[in-house]
């Protein structure tokens, strides 16, 4: 692997303590990041994703050793899979510390935290003195950038740097679990499957939103959403759907009836892994691609089939007018 650029790296530094925002890369999906203390960071992160101030931000530590200081505890279940599972796409949601400002749990007690495993971002933890909040570097309810280019799509005359790390590995966002009525609970569905944490913790229940008038953090209905009107229909129901200028996103076996043009295979293998990585990429391409309607085949409801299906029915929901 080639050394980080140490120039650049030492650019996002100096912005960052300079109370500016940077776009890092991550093994999930970028993130907008800025110093967890800076109001000034942490106010343009909220204007330039447009997004609601009752809606908190993510904290990034560049080891668990870093993330003590910001929580009350770290409940024994959730400790085993910080330490198993990071740097790593796990978050945990955790009683904050006087340290952690409100500003950035929305006036919640709780702090969301994870340790990103990417070979920029890493050294660049590392370097700081602070940590950095850092959410999906996306405008409110849009997809999730999963390389440079999408970011410079969104941002790129908004921000000063954009940390190039390449394409993300996982290209899905971290997992979010939390602790309720001493027992794990799963709030956000991502790319550290729920069979995976449960071979640690046992048993995870997924929390159920179940109020409409303020959508639970992570939860919001429409999420990860492409400007074009998005279906999500089970295979042998797609072709009752199809009309001129669709596009249609299938898992791994093309649909004969389907043209070349306007057909995307998320994974010639049948991986869901690689259809994960891929997924974003796609609807990227797809919403920019002039169309009048994406048709996305339902996955397989296992492992990360269910987390995508979980993302794309979001992507296909109607607009929530509380947002
Ligand atoms: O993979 C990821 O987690 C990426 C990369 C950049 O690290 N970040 C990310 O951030 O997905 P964001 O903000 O797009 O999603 C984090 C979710 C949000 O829905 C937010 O509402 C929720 O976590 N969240 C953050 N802090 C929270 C808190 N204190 N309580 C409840 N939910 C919280
Ligand atoms: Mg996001």
């Amino acid at each position: 692997m080639t050394p980080p650029d140490l120039t650049l790296l030492e650019q996002a530094v100096k912005l960052l303590e300079e109370d500016q925002v940077v776009a890092i890369p991550t093994e999930t999906v970028y993130g907008l990041a800025g110093n967890i203390f800076s109001e000034k960071a942490v106010s343009t992160i909220y204007s330039l994703k447009q997004r609601p101030r009752t809606n908190p931000l993510i904290v990034h530590v560049a080891a668990l050793e870093e993330a003590i200081p910001l929580v009350k505890e770290i409940p024994s279940p959730l400790l085993a899979l910080a330490k198993k599972y990071w740097p790593g796409p796990l978050t945990l949601l955790l009683e904050k510390s006087s340290v952690v400002p409100d500003s950035i749990t929305a006036g919640s007690s709780k702090v969301a935290i994870r340790v990103p495993a990417h070979h920029l971002t890493q050294p660049l933890l590392q370097k700081l003195s602070f940590p950095l909040v850092a959410p999906s570097a996306n405008p409110y309810t849009r997809i999730s950038p999963t390389t440079a280019a999408h970011v410079e799509y969104y941002f790129g005359s908004a921000i000063p740097l954009i940390l190039d790390g390449g394409p993300c590995k996982l290209g899905l966002e971290s997992t979010i679990i939390g602790f309720e009525n001493n027992k794990p609970i799963l709030y956000r569905q991502g790319a550290l499957e729920k069979e995976i944490i449960e071979q640690t913790v046992g048993e995870v229940t997924i929390y159920q939103n179940k109020t409409t008038e303020t959508p639970t953090p992570g939860l919001a209905a429409r999420h990860y959403a492409p400007t074009t009107p998005t279906l999500l229909c089970e295979r042998n129901a797609i072709g009752a759907q199809l009309e001129e200028q669709c596009a249609v996103i299938v898992f791994s076996e093309a649909i004969a009836e389907v043209s070349v043009e306007q057909q995307f295979v998320l994974s010639e293998s049948g991986s869901l892994f690689e259809a994960a990585h891929n997924l974003y990429s796609v609807l990227h391409e797809v919403d920019r691609g002039g169309y009048k309607k994406i048709i996305c085949e339902k996955l397989p409801e296992t492992g990360l089939g269910a987390v995508l299906n979980d993302k794309l029915k979001r992507a296909s929901s109607p607009l929530n007018p509380h947002q």
